[in-house]
C-alpha cells in the first residue's frame, strides 16, 4: 500500500485500503458511521465497500453536478440530526468529486465539524477533488460559490473502483492527471504520452504519481495564496469555455474536455510569452487532440470575454494565468492581451 502522511490528512492507495478503513473505524471509536454516495456509486461501489463495515447508516443522493446544492446539504444534515449524530460521528464519502465536495462540506459544518473520510471512485476525484480540502456546493447556478477549506482525515484510494467508471469520465480525470504532469513532472508527461490508453484500474503507480503532485503543492500552500495557483494551468480559458458551453450547448462539454482545450490555448500563450518551445507546444496539442473530441463551436475572445473577466482568479481587474516555461515548470500570475487570447483560440480551431 502506498501512503502520504501529512499533518492534516493521510492518503493510502491500494487494494488494502478497505481493510485499512475497518482498522481506522475500530481505532477511532466513532459514535456513528454515515456513508454518503450517489445513485451510481451506490449501485457500483457500495457492494465492494459494504462487507468491510458494521453499524452504519447510508445516505444516497441522485448522481450529477446538479445535485451539489443547498437542498441536498439540508437533506444530509437532516439525516445526521434525525439519527442524533454527535461530534464523534464520521462521514464516509464514497463517490466522485460531487460526493467529496458536498459530503465534506456537510461534515465540516455539522456541529462545527465532524470527521470525514474520502473514498474517491472517479479518476478525477482520486487525483484531484478528494485532496486539498476545498469543500462546497453550487449556489444559484454559480459553481462552488459556498464552501470552506477543511481536510478529510483520510483519503483512501482503490483504483479497482474505476472498473465501472464510464470512458468519458475516465477522460475527464485524464485532463487533470495530464495537467499535474505538465506543471510539475516532465517524465510523467512522457509516460502518459507514450500510451494512447491506460488500464486505469491497475494503474495505481500512475495515479499515485499524479496525486502526489497535488498533495505536495497543497501542503506548501493550503489556502491558495501562491504556489497552489500552479494548479490553475489551463483553467482560465478552460473555465470560460466550460461556462460558455454550459449556457449554450444542449450537451455541454465536461470539465476535463474544456480544460483540455484550455491547456492547448494556454500552452500557445506560454510559447508566446515565456518561450515554451515549439516542440513542447506541439506535443501538448497532439496529446489532447488525439484523446479528446474537438469542440465544434468556433471560439473567440468576444464569446468568452464576460466569463474571462469574471474569473475568480483575476486580480486588480486583470485576467490571471498560470503558464508554462517548459513542460514541468510553471510561472504564476501572468497576464496577456485580448489579441493573444484570440490568437490562442484560433490556434486551437486550426488544429
Ligand atoms: N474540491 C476540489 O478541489 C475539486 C477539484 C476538482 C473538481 N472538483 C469538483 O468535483 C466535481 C467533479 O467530479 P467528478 O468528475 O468525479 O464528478 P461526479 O462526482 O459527478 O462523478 C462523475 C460521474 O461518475 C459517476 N461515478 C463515480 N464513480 C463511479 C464508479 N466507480 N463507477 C461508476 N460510476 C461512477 C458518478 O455517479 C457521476 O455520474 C465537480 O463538482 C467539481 O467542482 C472539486
Amino acid at each position: 500500500m502506498k501512503e502520504i502522511i501529512q499533518k492534516d490528512f493521510e492518503i493510502f492507495l491500494g487494494p488494502e485500503i478497505l481493510e485499512k478503513l475497518s482498522e481506522i473505524l475500530i481505532n477511532k471509536e466513532y459514535s456513528k458511521i454515515f456513508v454518503l454516495m450517489d445513485s451510481n456509486t451506490h449501485k457500483q461501489c457500495w457492494p465492494i465497500l459494504s462487507p468491510y463495515l458494521v453499524n452504519y447508516e447510508t445516505i444516497v443522493i441522485p448522481a450529477g453536478e446538479s445535485n451539489k446544492t443547498l437542498q441536498y446539504a439540508e437533506f444530509i444534515w437532516e439525516k445526521f440530526q434525525n439519527s442524533f449524530a454527535d461530534r464523534k460521528a464520521v462521514l464516509l464519502n464514497l463517490g466522485g468529486g460531487v460526493i467529496c465536495d458536498l459530503g465534506g462540506f456537510c461534515a465540516a459544518t455539522y456541529k462545527r465539524g465532524i470527521d470525514f473520510i474520502n473514498i474517491p471512485t472517479s479518476l478525477l476525484a482520486m487525483v484531484d477533488a478528494s485532496i486539498g480540502g476545498k469543500l462546497g456546493l453550487d449556489f444559484k447556478s454559480v459553481k462552488n460559490s459556498i464552501g470552506l477549506f477543511q481536510h478529510p482525515k483520510y483519503i483512501l484510494i482503490n483504483p479497482f473502483f474505476l472498473k465501472t467508471l464510464p470512458q468519458e469520465e475516465i477522460r475527464n480525470g485524464l485532463a487533470e492527471v495530464c495537467k499535474h504532469a505538465l506543471i510539475d513532472d516532465q517524465s510523467l508527461f512522457q509516460k502518459l504520452a507514450k500510451k494512447q490508453e491506460h488500464d486505469w484500474e491497475n494503474a495505481g503507480a500512475l495515479i499515485f504519481q499524479s496525486l502526489k503532485i497535488k498533495a505536495t503543492i497543497v501542503k506548501k500552500d493550503p489556502h491558495e495564496k501562491g504556489l497552489r495557483k500552479g494548479l490553475n494551468f489551463g483553467h482560465t480559458i478552460g473555465h470560460a469555455i466550460e461556462s460558455y458551453s454550459l449556457t449554450k450547448d444542449k450537451h455541454p462539454l465536461k470539465h476535463g474536455e474544456a480544460i483540455a482545450i484550455g491547456m492547448i490555448c494556454e500552452a500557445y500563450l506560454s510559447n508566446h510569452l515565456l518561450g515554451l518551445s515549439k516542440n513542447d507546444l506541439k506535443e501538448i496539442s497532439q496529446y489532447f487532440m488525439q484523446r479528446f473530441p474537438k469542440y465544434a463551436e468556433k471560439l473567440s475572445y468576444n464569446l468568452l470575454e464576460d466569463y474571462l473577466k469574471n474569473d475568480k482568479k483575476n486580480d486588480a481587474g486583470q485576467i490571471n494565468f498560470t503558464l508554462l516555461k517548459k513542460i514541468g515548470k510553471t510561472k504564476l500570475d501572468m497576464h496577456c492581451s485580448e489579441e493573444l487570447i484570440q490568437a490562442s483560440l484560433e490556434f486551437y480551431s486550426q488544429l
